[in-house]
């Protein structure tokens, strides 16, 4: 029988190579996810993090072997890694982004303390992709992911991939292929088994079948079909219903594999993405998996978090995990709330020699293995991002996927558009601005704007205007072209980069929301795009001072929402109300508001009061904004994401911090240093005291591994 242990706390860190003569009290007790070196939010050299640690852990097996094998599982650590046991060397692991594992039972001490230990090279290797050549992200090191002990017979499954049929029609049915590895040295006899449940668990339909024989050493596939379903839901991006696929080996009794899955037909047709059978079009934005100071070892909570900014916050039906697979956790989230995946495998315009081609392909082959059961994934990216033809490597990769995968189609960025049309849908990074017309189909922009227009948050008010209106502009275009599928833009969040692409302090600020997850004007444009039922959107686009813009004035005054009509006032002066600009936006469900009419008299050296804007959806009052004038600092507002961590010694909040005016609007301009004081069994992650920039800014809570209450104080000279 299979069982899971997690395998995340107690292990020892050193930033360097040691031997196991060196004492465990030279390292640092630390718990995974962990990144090999805490940093600031910017301004570091890539240098610091790069270098090779040794990981410790002393474990006794937490359940006695019982002939069973024993694998110890990593979801990903950073870059390169050799594991060692007991002296013994085990393996080495090449890549930073996706699962491997390694088998412990031969040199195991099954009665006492065992020694495992990890050498981890975090630098940037040139045989493992993504390097090679430049690349605009980093690769922060560490065991940045989870990792489990893994029980299991010497006959157990090793894959399992739940495949939905027939979604559309009255008897839809599942076919489940399973791998099976015979580690036996004789022939195994079992029967297999296989469950649906829903969500709540209840048993829906199964299928079993007898008399399986599994020769030694072999590794077998055979499928299972599930017909006598009764009515279900589809997975949709208003309803992502999941079910589950329980499949088992002699009744469980040898092995059990629950892996989670839903119904859905998707589909890029020459006219656009089909979800059920139902026209989509797509709009969304590109990820990376950093974060602030700690680079990309962010626990579960966090990585559902972002799957919740995009989809929610900014309205995006569409992520691309750019440029590499992303956590399990993320995705998980994204199958949970509907937010649909390009998938790709990591890499950045360079393609290397025959071993680096190698490594890409297994890359490729263990991101289909481990996420084809996510139903919010619609698209494997099957080529380098950006890289030039290779017509031998990428009739492979193609080959590879829809061998593996026969019910997803493929793509891979690129950003010419003469490149050769290899795979299923003409996936391209445009950056016209205008957006081209398609020469092949089906079509999808995997990437618009980003370095053709970096913004700051704290930007003038102007630049984060045409930020945010260049958004606006492409996405309405291409919602009235036929033949484009959709349009994800570069990118949803700044990241830390190399000096090749970055602003003077290495960040690239291409993202609609900034490092910490705070928004531009961008992210309102893309949150005013949701359907009011779901939550009723008014941001104005402006500090609401005379002196920003070139020449003065506020004219036009932008707002994003999701409302019918927008009532102005300036102080006791009702501007009037206004509709959003649909002759300049004909595609958006929601046009920006584009405010004149009052505005012209606002001008350079005239005074100004206080402006509020009412939002009406179906003749009532749905929301409101009022911004200050004076542009006077009010308060210093502290706000924590979560009430309640898990006391395990990685989770972690964001903190945000802000400084605003007597309406709650954030100045931008108004950056004091802010002080934190922490009481309690917690850790503050980032910079203490923090200079602010923009007015706004985010710190990390982690708690430790012992619960109770935790206060966090922030102050600032002057401000409450
Ligand atoms: C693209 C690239 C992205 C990012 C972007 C910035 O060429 O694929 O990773 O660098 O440019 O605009």
């Amino acid at each position: 029988m299979r069982s899971v242990h997690p395998f995340n706390h107690q292990w020892l860190f050193y930033p360097e190579r040691l031997g196991n003569e060196v004492s465990d009290a030279q390292f640092e007790g630390v718990t995974l996810p962990h990144t090999n070196k805490l940093l600031p939010y910017h301004n570091f050299d890539n240098a610091e993090y790069q270098f090779v640690s040794t990981y410790r852990k002393r474990f006794v097996l937490p359940e006695a072997r019982q002939g069973r094998r024993v694998f110890l599982d990593f979801e990903g650590a950073m870059m390169a890694c050799e594991v060692w046991l007991n002296g013994h060397k085990l393996g080495e692991h090449e890549g930073g982004f996706l699962p491997f594992s390694f088998e412990l039972t031969k040199h195991l001490n099954e009665n006492h303390e065992n020694l495992l230990v990890v050498y981890l090279d975090s630098t940037e290797r040139k045989d493992i992709p993504p390097y090679g050549f430049v690349v605009d992200y980093l690769t922060f090191g560490g065991i940045y992911r989870e990792v489990s002990l893994r029980f299991v017979e010497p006959c157990h499954i090793t894959n399992v991939f739940v495949r939905p049929q027939g979604v559309l029609t009255d008897n839809p049915l599942v076919v489940v292929d399973v791998q099976v590895e015979n580690q036996n040295d004789r022939p195994f006899k079992t029967t297999a088994g296989v469950r649906i449940k829903d969500a709540d668990g209840s048993l829906l339909a199964s299928a079993t079948m007898p008399d399986l024989t599994f020769e030694p050493g072999s590794s077998t596939k055979f499928s299972l079909s599930v017909n006598n379903l009764p009515p279900i839901q589809r997975w949709s991006l208003d309803n992502p219903a999941l079910y589950f696929a329980e499949v088992t080996l002699a009744e469980g009794q040898i092995d059990q594999r629950i892996e989670r899955f839903g119904f859905r037909e998707a589909e890029f047709r020459d006219d656009g993405f089909y979800l059920n059978g139902e026209h989509v079009k797509l709009m969304g934005l590109n990820r990376h998996q950093t974060y602030p100071y700690i680079g990309a070892a962010a626990p579960a909570r966090l990585q559902r978090r972002d799957a919740d900014l995009i989809q929610n916050e900014m309205a995006c039906n569409i992520v691309r995990t750019s440029h590499y697979p992303q956590s399990r956790h993320f995705l998980d989230r994204c199958d949970e709330i509907g937010l649909l995946v390009f998938e790709e495998i990591p890499g950045w315009q360079h393609i290397g020699d025959s071993d680096w081609q190698a490594l890409s392909l297994r890359n490729l082959q263990v991101m289909i293995e481990r996420d084809h059961n996510h139903p919010s994934i619609i698209l494997w990216g099957v080529r380098i991002n950006e890289s030039l033809d290779n017509e031998a490597f990428y009739t492979a990769t193609n080959a590879l996927a829809h061998q593996l995968d026969p019910t997803r189609q493929t793509g891979g960025s690129r950003y010419f558009q003469g490149s050769q049309f290899l795979e299923d849908v003409f996936t391209y990074n445009d950056f016209s601005d205008t957006v081209v017309d398609p020469i092949h189909t089906p079509h999808l922009i995997t990437e618009f704007g980003g370095h053709m227009f970096p913004t700051k948050s704290w930007d003038h008010e102007e630049r984060l205007l045409e930020h945010a209106m260049r958004h606006a502009r492409v996405q309405d275009r291409q919602l009235g072209m036929a033949k484009v599928a959709g349009a994800i833009g570069w990118c949803a969040f700044d990241y830390n980069t190399h000096q090749e692409f970055g602003s003077g302090d290495h960040i690239c600020y291409h993202g609609v929301m900034d490092i910490f997850r705070l928004p531009k004007y961008a992210a309102y444009f893309y949150a005013s795009q949701i359907a009011p039922r779901r939550r009723v959107v008014l941001q104005a686009a402006t500090v609401w001072s005379m002196g920003d813009r070139s020449r003065g004035g506020i004219d036009p005054l932008v707002i994003f929402s999701n409302c019918d009509f927008v009532e102005i006032w300036v102080g006791n002066d009702r501007l009037g109300c206004f509709e959003p600009d649909r002759a300049s936006f004909p595609n958006l469900p929601h046009p920006p508001f584009q405010v004149t009419t009052g505005m012209e008299h606002l001008t350079w050296g005239k005074n100004l009061s206080d402006l509020r804007i009412i939002g009406i959806i179906d003749g009532k009052v749905a929301a409101e904004q009022s911004i200050a004038s004076d542009g006077l600092p009010s308060a210093l507002l502290l706000q924590v994401d979560d009430q309640e961590l898990d006391a395990d010694g990685a989770d972690m909040t964001r903190v945000v911090f802000k400084i605003v005016d007597r309406y709650g609007n954030r100045l931008p301009y108004t950056n004091p240093v802010v002080t934190f004081e922490i009481d309690g069994p917690a850790d503050l992650i980032g910079e203490n005291p923090f200079a602010l920039i923009g007015g706004q800014a985010a710190l990390y809570l982690r708690a430790r591994h012992e619960s109770g209450m935790v206060q966090l104080r922030a102050t600032t000279p002057r401000l409450a």
